[in-house]
């Protein structure tokens, strides 16, 4: 019902969001994945949607299904370069990018063509990889007038290692969460995050759920865009 609001402080707006897990092959039959399971990604996706925006959510592995709704486009992707190319398209006519993504940060340096074999009497083999675009860099680097939001995924020096995002990435906000937190990060509903803007004070939110801290990015989100 609310999903189906065309009015709302976000009506007329494109809100961009990326969710789940990109992969890389490393074979036919094999890929370099993570944890993510796409939730917070598709709360923040609702959560815009509910206050009336157009969104384009990118989705890549996600463990939760993405609901059907007028004013959602859903693109699925599976490895970086696609999320990038994705995201690359649909940046320009956006007011804002969240990139709520675990996007793999290394990708097998080429994918064999064939399934890898073992051999007897091996008992290790190396994988040799390189690193994959930065997408919220790229997108940082080129923002016109867009908003760009990133998250940080850490499980040490959360603020200093965020704020070193923020800044690297020209982010306009970085959403840091401690992932090694009971109640935070990877599969669970909840999240504690501390949102990072640039010559602000660190703003450390309590435990809420993810759709919380989804409806409260966004009422951040419409307070920047109406500056
Ligand atoms: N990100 C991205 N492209 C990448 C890696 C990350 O766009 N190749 C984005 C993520 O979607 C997130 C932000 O950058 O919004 C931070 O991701 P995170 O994994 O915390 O940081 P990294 O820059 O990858 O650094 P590290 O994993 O080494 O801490
Ligand atoms: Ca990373």
């Amino acid at each position: 019902k609310q999903l189906d609001s065309q009015e709302g402080p976000l009506a007329g707006r494109k809100i961009l969001v990326t969710a789940g897990g990109t992969l890389e092959y490393i074979d036919p039959v094999r890929f370099i994945g993570n944890r993510s399971s796409g939730k917070m990604g598709l709360a923040i996706a609702k959560a815009a949607l509910m206050m009336g925006a157009n969104v384009t959510l990118i989705a890549g592995t996600m463990s939760v299904p993405v609901p059907e709704n007028s004013r959602l486009q859903t693109i699925r992707v599976r490895t970086t370069e696609e999320m990038l190319e994705q995201v690359d398209q649909q940046f320009a006519d956006c007011d804002a990018l969240v990139m709520a993504a675990a996007i793999a940060d290394f990708k097998p340096q080429q994918m064999a063509d064939e399934k890898i074999k073992k051999h007897a009497g091996e008992n290790t083999w190396t994988l040799h990889l390189s690193t994959t675009p930065d997408i919220l860099k790229r997108m940082g680097e080129k923002k016109q007038s867009q908003l760009v939001i990133g998250f940080a995924a850490e499980t040490q020096d959360l603020l200093t290692n965020a704020q070193h995002k923020l800044a690297s990435k020209h982010a306009d906000m970085i959403v840091a969460n401690d992932v090694a937190k009971a109640g935070s990060g990877f599969g669970v509903d909840t999240n504690q995050v501390t949102i990072l803007q640039p010559h602000q004070e660190p703003d450390a939110w309590p435990l809420l759920s993810k759709d919380a801290v989804a409806q409260r990015l966004m009422r951040l989100v419409v307070k920047e865009l109406s500056k």
